[in-house]
């Protein structure tokens, strides 16, 4: 099928079957896992590392090249995990250190790296320093680890200012001795502060601790966050969202004096071979302010979340793709694509409600609000657009993050029962913020059982029924379903991988999008509804049937020239 393709090595590539060294990240295909709800192997309803390990023939045959794994640290789930009591061990729910030994081990076994979570914003409330900051009191050193300030008012009973956290309510909790911690999240997450070299010292220990272990990089958890800037008299909400995040002088977001913590990472992660990989989550201003975290001399990646934030658009894609191919080369870096996560709506469903007319990553939240009411879904549109966007991505230099569920097609799931729900935002910002749960439902393996496979008893989020038709067993041997089409095409990527560049090809980009990579694999996909006659070439695969001579609407499709 590559015979004729240009398949010579360069060093900008990455193959499936071989180790290709120090640059593996740059074109990797990474899938996230969820681990509380991707398998659950001991059937107490919760996902875990067991379970990871009894998949990774299910991840070797879907083609993917890395795992990024969301947070499996010790922790209450304030936050799904991202509330971390111990940065250096597992979770006592989901397994052991010796479980995490054996996923990876077995990972590596199938070729596949490891991406490590973690979050240095903020720990949990529960942990060892935060507990010992609480108890110690004003002024001590344990308090100095996070952010305490004294309160307003006669008694400090004012918090220091009106901030409201990222999830909705305030971002200041009171102590018991009358002391306020700030926390940017939910309450049960003080974030640390980062002028404090302990901090910085401690990550670093964490850096090695699963470095040494063997994972092969990071995934950095809002990494524009870290470093901070209080004056005395702190500015109300009203004069922080006046106040730019383009100069890198923000009290809070993107400050200049950041990239200090991930050059010292970088020292970290060069002391090994290969050296360790990290990706930063970073919403920044600009894709000028994001290459920043991904020099080389720092983090080397960072997540670019403008797909993710886009309608179904030729010319939106168009202009995004060229804008972060050209922000990546300056930044020596190579770029990412991402279309779903465990933050927002999954794209299948986006791309099935009206489009938003610009980004948006708040899409699908209205729809979630009214309980999958309103407007209308159109399901089958929303999965043959998905499927498009996906394939269109898969096609694109650099590399591409999966979330766990989206190559089975899953939707979102919008009729989680109020009381069942689990994720901070949802409870801070009661019917304003429709929380993330719906993309967090655990994976339906089998077409019934009492979780569809994910486990031998129920889940921890409820599952509904639809999730039959889009489980493995369902998919599994189907040449027309989503599971076959991500296999297909992350298999066919791995043997076709190149350089990382792209020529666009035709002129209308209206609704036509169409490029090809040095060695003449070609992607064209059309984002109209009516066909267009096909262009020459020999098709590998697509996203949607075809028709003799046309390429449908809403369909890619990879060509050899
Ligand atoms: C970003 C993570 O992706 C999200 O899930 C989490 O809630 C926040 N950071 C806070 O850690
Ligand atoms: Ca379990």
């Amino acid at each position: 099928m590559t015979d004729v393709l240009d398949s010579s090595p360069n060093p900008d590539t990455r193959d499936n079957d071989e180790d290709a060294g120090a640059t593996w990240w740059r074109q990797a295909a990474v899938y996230q896992i969820y681990p509380r709800s991707f398998a659950d192997a001991n059937g107490d309803g919760i996902g875990d590392l067991a379970g990871i390990t009894s998949r990774v023939p299910y991840l070797k045959r879907l083609g993917i090249n890395a795992v990024w794994l969301s947070p499996f640290y010790p922790s209450a789930l304030a936050d799904g995990g991202y509330d971390v009591d111990d940065y250096r061990d597992v979770d006592p729910k989901i397994g052991t250190l010796d479980d995490f030994d054996e996923m990876i081990t077995a990972l590596h076994e199938a070729n596949i790296k490891l991406i490590a979570d973690i979050v240095p914003n903020h720990s949990s409330d529960r942990h060892v320093w935060f507990q010992q900051a609480l108890a110690a009191g004003k002024g001590s050193p344990e308090r100095a680890r996070y952010i305490f300030r004294d309160g307003l008012g006669a008694n400090g009973e004012i918090p220091p200012s009106d901030w409201v956290s990222m999830f909705g309510g305030p971002a200041w909790t009171r102590a018991r001795d009358g002391q306020w911690y700030l926390h940017l999240f939910a309450t049960e997450q003080p974030d640390f502060n980062w002028k404090n070299p302990e901090v910085h010292e401690d990550f670093l220990t964490t850096l090695r601790f699963w470095s040494d272990r063997g994972v092969d990089g990071f995934r950095v958890d809002v990494a524009h966050g870290c470093a901070k800037e209080l004056p005395d008299v702190l500015p109300t909400q009203a004069e922080l969202d006046a106040t730019p995040t383009t100069d890198g002088q923000h009290p809070l977001w993107d400050r200049d004096e950041v990239h200090d913590i991930y050059a010292e990472w970088r020292q970290v992660l060069d002391e090994y071979d290969p050296p360790r990989i990290a990706v930063a989550e970073a919403w920044v201003a600009s894709a000028e302010r994001r290459a920043r975290y991904a020099s080389p001399k720092e983090l080397g990646q960072a997540f670019n979340f403008d797909l993710l934030e886009a309608d179904f658009d030729a010319g939106a894609f168009l202009e995004i793709v060229s804008t972060n191919l050209a922000e990546a080369k300056i930044a020596g870096s190579s770029t990412t694509w991402v279309f779903s996560n465990h933050d927002v709506v999954r794209h299948a469903t986006r791309y099935g409600l009206p489009p938003r007319g610009g980004s948006d990553v708040k899409q699908g939240a209205e729809w979630l609000l009214s309980g999958g009411t309103t407007p209308e879904l159109d399901v089958a549109t929303g999965l043959r657009r998905a499927r498009a966007a996906s394939l269109f991505m898969l096609g694109l230099p650099g590399s591409a993050y999966l979330y766990q569920g989206e190559e089975l097609g899953l939707g979102e799931v919008a009729d989680i029962p109020a009381d069942q729900h689990q994720d901070p935002a949802y409870f801070r910002n009661p019917g304003v913020d429709p929380g993330r749960d719906g993309c967090r439902v655990p994976l339906p393996w089998t077409v019934d059982g009492p979780s569809f496979g994910f486990g031998p008893a129920r889940a921890h989020l409820p599952q509904p029924e639809w999730f039959s038709a889009l489980s493995v067993e369902a998919e599994d041997d189907d040449p027309a379903s989503t599971l076959t089409l991500y296999r297909t095409a992350l298999t066919l990527r791995n043997q076709l991988q190149t350089t990382e560049a792209l020529d666009w090809l035709g002129s209308d980009a209206r609704s036509v999008l169409h490029f090809r990579r040095p060695n003449g694999w070609e992607v064209v996909t059309n984002f109209g509804t009516e066909p267009i006659a096909m262009p020459a070439g020999e098709v590998l695969v697509s996203s949607g049937p075809l028709s003799e001579g046309t390429l449908p609407g809403e369909t890619t499709v990879w060509l050899k020239a």
